[in-house]
C-alpha cells in the first residue's frame, strides 16, 4: 500500500490544481501585511461592504428572537424554501414579464452552493464556459471530470460570447451581467443562446448575480433568461441576494427549475430535490424572512440604495485609472472594474506592483481564465472613502 490513490481521474486533460483563486489572492495578501503591517485597500474579493438595508435587518432580527418563542420558533425549514420567498421571487420575475411559478423556485444558501450541485446531476458531460468567467464554474465541472470547452470573450463580440459551428450539446454556462468583465447579454444575443440549446437539446446554466446592477429602465438587457420565449425549455436560472441585498454573510439564493426542464423522461427538479435532500437541510428561517423583505417595495428601495452607492464607486475607479491612460471595458452595470494592465504586465505582476506600490488589492485577471492573462479586475464593492482613496494612489502611482 502506498497511499497513493488510483481512482479515476476524469475525462479532461485540465485537473482542478492550486487553490481557489481568492483563497490564492487571500493568501499572498496575508503574506504582504504580516511583512508590511499595513492594511491595503481591498478592491480583490466581491464582497459588500454597506449594512443591510434597515426593514432587512429589522425582518431578521424580528425572525431571530421569534425563534426564542413558543410561537416564533421553526425547526427544519421545508426543503424547497418557505412559500413565502418563493411567491416574492416568482412576482419579481412577473415584473420583467416572465412567468415563473412559485413552485419552479427552490430556496438555496447561495448562488454557489447551487453552481457545486449542478454538474453532478448529468454524468460525465461536456460544459462551455466564456473565458474569462467567473472562476467556480471551472472549478466545479473540474471536480466531477466533465470536459470543458472555451468560448473567447473579447473585444471582438464585446465580451459576450456566442455559440460556433463547434459547439455541440452540452451544458452552457452564461452570466449576464457578467464577472469579472462586466458585459451584459442583451434581449437578441441572449435569443441566440436559447435557440441554439432548444436545437442542440443542450442546457443553459443562467447566472444572475449581479442582474440588480442594471438601470431599471434599461429594457434591452433582460435580468432573466425567462423574458426570453423558449428558455424554460433549455435553461435553469441561479440567482442570488448576495450582491443584490448584501447577503454575501447571511447566505441566501436560489435556483429555478422549470417544469418543463427534462433529462431522460425525468423532470430535472425531481432529480435536483433528490440530490439536495442529501446534501442540505435548507435555509434558516430569519434569513428566509430577511431576503423576503428585501423584496419589499421599502427593502427594494434600500438595496437600490446600496447599488448606486457601489456603481458610484465603479465609475471613480475607472476615471482614475482612465486618467492613468488606462481604458477599461464598457461596465456601466457591473460592480466590476475590468481592464489592461499598464506597461504589458502579466495579471499576477500587476498584482504586486499595485500592492507594493500602492496597497491596493485587485484580482488578477488570468484567474478568470487564460483568455484573462494581462487584464486585471476591481471590485467596487468597498467604501467610497476606500474608492477615493485607491483613486487616489492610482493617479500617483
Ligand atoms: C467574486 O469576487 O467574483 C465573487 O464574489 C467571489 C465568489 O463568489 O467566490
Amino acid at each position: 500500500m502506498t497511499g497513493e490513490l488510483a481512482i479515476n481521474r476524469g475525462v479532461t486533460e485540465e485537473v482542478l490544481g492550486g487553490d481557489y483563486l481568492f483563497a490564492e489572492v487571500a493568501r499572498r495578501v496575508a503574506e504582504h501585511t504580516a511583512a508590511r503591517g499595513e492594511k491595503p485597500i481591498d478592491l480583490g474579493i466581491g464582497d459588500v461592504t454597506l449594512p443591510l438595508p434597515a426593514c432587512v435587518a429589522e425582518a431578521l432580527a424580528t425572525a431571530s428572537a421569534g425563534m426564542g418563542s413558543v410561537e416564533g420558533f421553526r425547526g427544519y425549514p421545508p426543503a424547497d424554501g418557505y412559500d413565502f420567498l418563493r411567491r416574492a421571487i416568482s412576482e419579481l420575475y412577473a415584473e420583467e414579464g416572465a412567468r415563473v411559478p412559485a413552485g419552479d423556485i427552490f430556496i438555496s444558501d447561495g448562488a454557489k452552493t447551487d453552481l457545486a450541485l449542478i454538474p453532478h446531476l448529468f454524468g460525465r458531460c461536456t460544459v462551455y464556459l466564456a473565458d474569462p468567467t467567473y472562476p467556480a464554474y471551472r472549478d466545479v465541472n473540474l471536480a466531477a471530470g466533465n470536459g470543458i470547452r472555451y468560448l473567447r470573450a473579447d473585444i471582438g463580440n464585446d465580451l459576450l460570447p456566442l455559440p460556433d459551428a463547434a459547439c455541440g450539446r452540452g451544458i452552457y454556462y452564461i452570466c449576464t451581467p457578467g464577472n469579472p468583465t462586466g458585459a451584459a447579454y442583451d434581449r437578441a444575443r441572449l435569443a441566440v443562446w436559447v435557440e441554439h440549446a432548444l436545437a442542440t437539446g443542450s442546457l443553459i446554466v443562467c447566472d444572475t448575480a449581479y442582474s440588480a446592477f442594471i438601470p431599471e429602465d434599461d429594457t434591452e438587457h433582460p435580468r432573466t433568461i425567462y423574458s426570453v420565449p423558449g428558455a424554460e425549455k433549455c435553461a435553469l436560472e441561479v440567482g442570488s441576494f448576495s450582491k443584490s441585498a448584501g447577503f454575501t454573510g447571511l447566505r441566501c439564493g436560489f435556483t429555478v427549475l422549470p417544469s418543463e426542464l427534462r433529462i431522460d423522461g425525468r423532470p430535472l427538479r425531481d432529480i435536483w430535490r433528490r440530490y439536495k435532500a442529501i446534501t442540505s437541510n435548507g435555509v434558516a428561517y430569519p434569513v428566509q424572512c430577511a431576503a423576503a423583505a428585501a423584496l419589499t417595495p421599502q427593502g427594494r428601495a434600500g438595496c437600490r440604495e446600496n447599488i448606486k452607492y457601489y456603481l458610484g464607486n465603479a465609475r471613480i475607479l475607472r476615471a482614475a485609472l482612465a486618467a492613468r491612460g488606462i481604458g477599461s471595458a464598457p461596465g456601466e452595470m457591473s460592480p466590476y472594474v475590468w481592464f489592461r494592465c499598464p506597461d504589458g504586465l502579466s495579471s499576477w505582476e500587476f498584482f504586486d506592483r499595485l500592492l507594493d506600490r500602492a496597497g491596493i488589492i485587485g484580482t488578477p485577471g488570468s484567474g478568470f481564465g487564460a483568455a484573462g492573462e494581462g487584464c486585471f479586475r476591481f471590485s467596487a464593492f468597498c467604501s467610497r472613502p476606500a474608492a477615493m482613496e485607491a483613486a487616489r494612489r492610482l493617479r500617483e502611482m
